[in-house]
């Protein structure tokens, strides 16, 4: 098995475009060395590193998150166990915050896919007058506020 990926190579195996690996490279966060013919060539351990950021995009982290964990692995040798496993402390309260939203979302949407009936005494996003967006823009019911935030407390 190669120990240095060309640029295809790894496209090929995580299944990135050649131009979002050069992306990545870019910003710092991939070090390939040259060649004697100018050729890029990658260490094997840059899957991993791709896969990390493929799968934390999917995981809903934003690029500035993921180039911030990925910087804190080491440059000049491959991430080990121990490296990764610092990511995935740090990352976990906030996968934990993306799990329980997106288990609220479903459990919202649940009854309201395929209803439409809008009613204001069972419905979780029913927004009448449009009180919601005091809390400021988006579908506020699915970012976290209930009816129960605009209720008057007169
Ligand atoms: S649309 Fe009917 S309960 Fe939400």
């Amino acid at each position: 098995m190669a120990e240095q990926l060309s640029i295809g190579d790894l496209a090929r195996r995580t299944g990135l475009s050649v131009s979002a690996i050069r992306f990545y490279e870019a910003r710092g966060l991939l070090s390939p060395i040259r060649t004697r013919g100018n050729q890029r060539r990658f260490p094997r351990a840059d899957i991993r590193r791709l896969s990390f950021a493929m799968i934390a995009q999917q995981l809903g982290l934003s690029l500035a998150e993921i180039e911030a964990e990925l910087r804190t692995l080491p440059n000049g040798r491959s991430p080990t166990r121990a490296d990764w496993a610092m990511i995935s402390r740090r990352i976990r309260g906030r996968l934990d915050r993306q799990i329980r939203f997106l288990e609220q979302t479903r459990d919202r949407l649940d009854g309201c896919i395929g209803c439409g009936c809008l009613s204001l005494d069972a419905c979780g996003l029913y927004n009448a007058a449009d009180r919601a967006a005091k809390a400021g823009a988006g579908p506020r019911y699915l970012l976290g506020n209930s009816p129960a935030d605009f209720e008057d407390r007169a």
